[in-house]
């Protein structure tokens, strides 16, 4: 049984009850993904799973078999960051940064999701094939992933700008 985590194959636990975040942190050594309330209540687990985003501190690591995860250390490198990390550094988007690669990895799941017209509670037309990220879409979007901070608002504006330099390429 093997799972791929950030283009390479890994062997999964002979004991199904570890959780997919302490297979990633504790296992394979990659501690980019943060264990914040490991109740499914902060978002700082956020990973990403065939490109949909999922709490790893929810999830069986063997119950993702065959599936391709990808951590913050698939995202983007020191050398390399990704738009977004490089945003979150522009907008003041972390104080700490213990959330940060779990908002990361929600907003890249998030914005595939607006993409694919997936509708939110604030979402007003549900025919649309895509989704425009306002503001009020991004909060009620990325309401799940808590920053103890307070870093909020250059959360949006980095996840905004992103975005937006995105669409008008
Ligand atoms: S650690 Fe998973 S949601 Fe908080
Ligand atoms: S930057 Fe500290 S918890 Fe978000």
């Amino acid at each position: 049984m093997s799972v791929i985590v950030n283009d390479s194959a890994y062997e999964l636990p002979d004991d199904p009850r570890v959780s997919l975040l302490d297979y990633l942190r504790e296992r394979l050594g990659l501690p980019g993904t943060k264990k914040g309330c490991d109740q499914g209540a902060c978002g700082a687990c956020t990973v990403l799973a065939d490109g949909e985003r999922i709490l790893s501190c929810l999830a069986l690591a063997v119950a993702y078999e065959g599936r391709e995860i990808t951590t913050i250390e698939g995202l983007g490198t020191p050398a390399e960051p990704h738009p977004l990390q490089r945003a979150f550094i522009a907008s003041d988007g972390f104080q700490c940064g213990y959330c940060t690669p779990g908002q990361i990895c929600s907003a890249v799941g998030m914005a595939a999701e607006a993409r694919r017209g997936v509708p939110s509670r604030v979402t007003t037309d549900l025919e649309t094939e895509t989704v425009t990220l306002s503001r009020d879409e991004l909060r009620e979007r990325m309401s799940g992933d808590l920053c103890r901070c307070g870093a909020h608002n250059g959360i949006i504006d980095a996840i905004a700008e992103t975005y937006a330099m995105e669409a008008a390429e």
